[in-house]
């Protein structure tokens, strides 16, 4: 079958441009395959990166078709039927929609959130350094070292399985809205990283990995729960569930006093615990406000309460919930069964 190949191609510092390559291809051949056929026979100064295309060294991280993924992984024909199943969800006139009998389109740009070097090669430098953040190694420093080998049961093992798929190959790094907007923010990669730490049986340091990770918005309360870690990671690894286990584990440590986020998380289930939705007065008060305790908090809440009463949406009574009996028995249920 023949395809059309659209490369968004970039040198450091300039604008980006589109180069076209059509290609005769099989169904079953990867995206890789395909790159290293126009590298080998029409185009040798495409530049991309590859390794093992076997999905285990995580070097060819790419967008394919808008979202993040292995070119070893993804083959040509899922990737014509998944355009075959956008096009048929689009209107008349959405930009998807294309003649029948046209040849299908793969679009390959580089990765996001990272720098490009040259056209499908990117500066990986932040994604390092991010990791290196949380400290990915096990520190046994304090513990009494065995004579051979630090043993760990099946069960402790296991635990480690989901995140220890990690190859580091970008992805979710590359889609994370919130490292989009927040450089500090040490990315999703990063995180699933230090929930395999604080879950490792032989570490010693989960106190002050808590601690670090529970700083700012750098770590685990920067993250907005978009989900896009989760959807294009192509290990399984969720990270945004390892990070829902890590806030857990804070949550079960540090009382609403200890910070803002911490106290953002516990007031708005109590609230909804309480009224079947949230109070919005009484919320920021509450987490901002830290009920009347932070007067500078107070204040910088003026401006926007302000606003909201000049143009009437400022709440200024509140109404519980019909079903508020039935989510708080929801949340009662969920929370016996986490403890
Ligand atoms: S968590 Fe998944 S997407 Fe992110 S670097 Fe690891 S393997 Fe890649
Ligand atoms: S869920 Fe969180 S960590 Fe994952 S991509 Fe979204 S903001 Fe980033
Ligand atoms: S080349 Fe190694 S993961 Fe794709």
């Amino acid at each position: 079958m023949q395809v059309l190949f659209k490369v968004i191609r970039q040198e450091q510092n300039s604008s980006p441009v589109v180069q076209t390559y059509t290609l005769d291809v099989d169904p079953g051949n990867t995206i890789l395959d395909c790159l290293n056929l126009i590298k080998w026979e029409q185009d040798g100064s495409l530049a991309f990166r590859k390794n093992c295309r076997n999905t285990i060294c995580g070097s060819c991280g790419m967008r394919i078709n808008g979202r993040s993924a292995l070119a070893c992984k993804e083959n040509i024909g899922s990737e014509v039927q998944r355009l075959q199943q956008i096009a048929a969800s689009a209107t008349p006139s959405d930009a998807f929609q294309r003649p029948l009998d046209a040849i299908p389109e793969i679009t390959i740009a580089p990765m996001g959130n990272m720098p490009v070097i040259k056209d499908l090669v990117v500066d990986m430098r932040s994604f390092w350094d991010h990791l290196e953040v949380v400290e990915p190694y096990v520190s046994t420093d304090a513990s009494r070292v065995p004579e051979r080998e630090f043993l760990q049961t099946p069960e402790e093992r296991d635990r480690l399985n989901q995140t220890g798929n990690c190859i580091l190959c970008g992805a979710c790094y590359s889609e994370c809205n919130a490292r989009e907007v927040n450089s500090d923010f040490v990315g999703p990669h990063a995180l699933a990283k230090a929930y395999r730490m604080v879950a490792d049986s032989r570490d010693d340091e989960i106190e002050s990995r808590l601690e670090n990770y529970n700083e700012g918005t750098k770590g685990v309360w920067g993250c907005t729960r978009c989900f896009m870690c989760n959807t294009v990671c192509p290990m399984d690894v969720a990270p945004m569930d390892q990070i829902g286990k890590i806030k857990q584990q804070i949550l079960d440590r540090k009382d609403d006093q200890a910070s803002r986020s911490i106290r953002h998380r516990k007031v708005l289930i109590d609230l909804v615990k309480e009224g079947g939705w949230i109070d919005e007065r009484r919320f920021g008060l509450q987490v901002v406000g830290n009920s009347f305790r932070d007067i500078k908090g107070m204040i910088s809440l003026g401006p926007l309460g302000l606003r909201m009463l000049v143009r009437g949406k400022f709440p200024l009574g509140f109404e519980p919930s019909a079903g508020a009996e039935v989510v708080r028995s929801l949340i009662e249920s969920v929370q016996s069964l986490e403890s």
